[in-house]
């Protein structure tokens, strides 16, 4: 290190790092629960990601229609295409109505129905009686629910006296001669100073990593930072070649218009004007789940029945449903389609593409999200003080392919599990042992060496090359050519951060610093993305294989684990996908053909 850098100590019974849904929902658990926890957040609570999140949380609430928990942890477990945990699938979908009446009464403005209850819509993927028809099953705040939760799950912790840390930068976690976690390393952006974190648990809840590809509809804060710590403490990710993109994107913005609008009666057509999706899912059309009709569009585009001077993008027609019921049910969308693409959605179809969305891989955890340290023994193994929640974790109830509106169900079960297991198994202001005196050297070495860091290449030359890699090579389709050259060059580009230049060596306020670190952990992850995707030689889910285009459950029934050395290796293995359930109210359900 050229520098030394004081330290602040501090010592919580929890630290959450991340204040989207997820990490507010453990928070104020815990904080509820008599844990003096931390809640460290780069952005304000509020700015983060959750408050994108549009359509709806999905619950089999049967307010609109009949429907069962059952039917939606089977088409849960049949949007994974048979990779998620079916004893975490249980466990979400079991809890959903629950989850969702308790958001009710913190204070979520859901819209309602002619009842007064609270409304929902159909979303893709979600069917009555086991696949039979589309069913209304997501709860919505108009077109704005993630905003309404993340908003009402920030006033419950304040509510509650969570301790924010706002503006401060996680850097890495601090993991003792045990492998144990004992807190994390973080950076003040405000007044320049370094925190050390100690704390009995350490949750990540800091998000997905959509910035790693050139089009997502994701935040700018989206950078994978929890999958880099977790990398760099030698922990693995998992099922990482599983990168969700959203049918529809706003064509060269790539801003979200939610499902919610096909739910509400919308419809692609292509450059036929043809409702082209009748070919691909005659029964759900539209409606079918998102890694089917990003490839059925995709395939449109490919075969000449793009829109446009292009011919490169598909149109979302909304024009039929009415000024009034786009005023009253999806007033984002329309204010969106109108600043994004000029277009107003009660006279003209919106230009739309398949978008980076939503990464089904992450850290693995179990169902009280404590984060996996598999062996050959024991593939269930857990890292002792360390858990993950939300689109940072792979539960894994998504498996392959996730389904609209099981994002907000996931943020908010999967937080409430991880506080239920901390007040289960902390003691509140249990004595912790002492920190080793070099405990935050690993951290600040990193630091500092990106900080005075004096190569040639600015930080967006080099994130733009790793966007632009994985926009082209870990697209909707995939083959192993593409998937080689991918990989060859996220490798090069990892191997190349040696030449980042940083201009600014300030510590307060330094944007250019925060976005070197950002990049690092946006390669960790998207070098594990692509090893993973060349190495899994079928097709499931989102993971599409021009060259496999069956999925192979007898070789292939298996969760990706990639860990990351520091040298920049990826040593990919496997473990085996949970084929049980938690009670036996329900059934292992069988793989069978994906049809929707
Ligand atoms: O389409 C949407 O409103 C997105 C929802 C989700 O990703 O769950």
């Amino acid at each position: 290190m050229t520098e030394a850098y004081p330290i602040t100590d501090h010592t919580y019974d929890c630290v959450v790092v991340g204040a989207g849904g997820a990490g507010l929902r453990a928070t104020f658990g815990m904080t509820k629960a008599g844990l003096k926890t931390a809640c460290i957040t780069k952005v304000f609570p509020t700015r983060s990601h959750t408050v994108a999140a549009q359509g709806g949380i999905g619950a089999a609430l049967g307010n609109m229609d009949e429907d069962s928990w059952q039917w939606h942890m089977y088409d849960t477990v049949k949007g994974s295409d048979w990779l998620g945990d079916q004893d975490a699938i249980e466990y979400m979908c079991r809890n959903a109505p629950q989850a969702v009446y308790e958001l009710e009464h913190f204070g979520v403005p859901f819209s309602r129905n002619e009842e007064g209850k609270i409304y929902q819509r159909p979303f893709g993927g979600h069917m009555k009686n086991f696949g039979e028809a589309p069913v209304p099953r997501a709860c919505a705040a108009a077109d704005r629910t993630g905003h309404a939760i993340l908003h009402t799950l920030y006033q419950q912790s304040l509510r509650h006296d969570a301790e924010f840390f706002v503006e401060f930068i996680a850097l890495d976690l601090i993991m003792d001669e045990d492998g144990e976690c004992r807190g994390v390393i973080a950076w003040n952006l405000e007044d320049g100073s370094i925190h050390r974190f100690r704390a009995q648990t350490t949750v990540l809840a800091s998000g997905g990593y959509g910035r790693a590809w050139f089009s997502c509809t994701s935040a700018h804060t989206c950078t994978g930072d929890g999958h880099g710590m977790v990398a760099r403490a030698g922990l693995p990710l998992q099922d990482m070649e599983f990168v969700q993109f959203h049918p529809t994107g706003i064509y060269g913005a790539g801003v979200l218009i939610t499902e919610g609008a096909r739910g509400e009666g919308g419809y692609l057509t292509n450059s036929n004007g043809e409702r082209f999706m009748e070919r691909y899912a005659p029964t759900a059309k539209d409606l079918a789940s998102r890694d089917v009709v990003s490839r059925a569009m995709t395939v449109e585009i490919l075969e000449g029945r793009g829109v446009g001077d292009e011919q490169d993008h598909i149109m979302l027609h909304l024009e039929h449903l009415g000024a009034d019921m786009l005023a009253e049910r999806l007033p984002g969308i329309s204010e969106s389609a109108k600043v994004f693409a000029g277009v107003d959605v009660t006279r003209d179809p919106i230009p739309v593409i398949p978008t980076v969305h939503y990464n089904m891989g992450g850290i693995p955890t179990n169902i009280h999200g404590e984060v996996l340290r598999p062996t050959k023994d024991d593939p269930d193994a857990v890292c002792p003080g360390l858990m993950a929640i939300g689109e940072a974790a792979c539960v894994s109830v998504h498996g392959a392919n996730r389904l609209g509106t099981n994002s907000l169900l996931d943020i908010v079960v999967f937080g409430r599990a991880a506080a239920l297991r901390a007040r289960d198994t902390l003691k509140a202001g249990a004595e912790q042992k002492s920190l080793a005196k070099d405990s935050a050297d690993k951290a600040l070495d990193r630091f500092d060496k990106m900080r005075h860091a004096n190569g040639e290449l600015p930080t967006a030359k080099i994130r733009d090359d790793m966007q632009r890699t994985m926009q082209r090579d870990a697209a909707v389709f995939r083959d192993a050519t593409v998937l080689a050259d991918g990989k060859k060059k996220i490798d090069d580009i990892v191997g190349g951060l040696g030449e980042i230049s940083i201009n600014d060596r300030s510590m307060i306020w330094n944007s250019d610093l925060v976005e070197a670190l950002e990049l690092e952990n946006l390669l960790a992850c998207a070098q594990a993305t692509v090893h993973s995707a060349l190495n899994r030689e079928e097709s499931r889910g989102a993971h599409a294989r021009d060259d496999f285009p069956e999925r192979n459950d007898e070789t292939w029934m298996k969760h990706t684990v990639a860990w990351l050395d520091d040298g920049n290796t990826v040593k990919l293995d496997y473990r085996p996908v949970h084929t049980w359930t938690l009670t036996d109210e329900v059934e292992y359900i069988e793989p069978k053909a994906r049809v929707y």
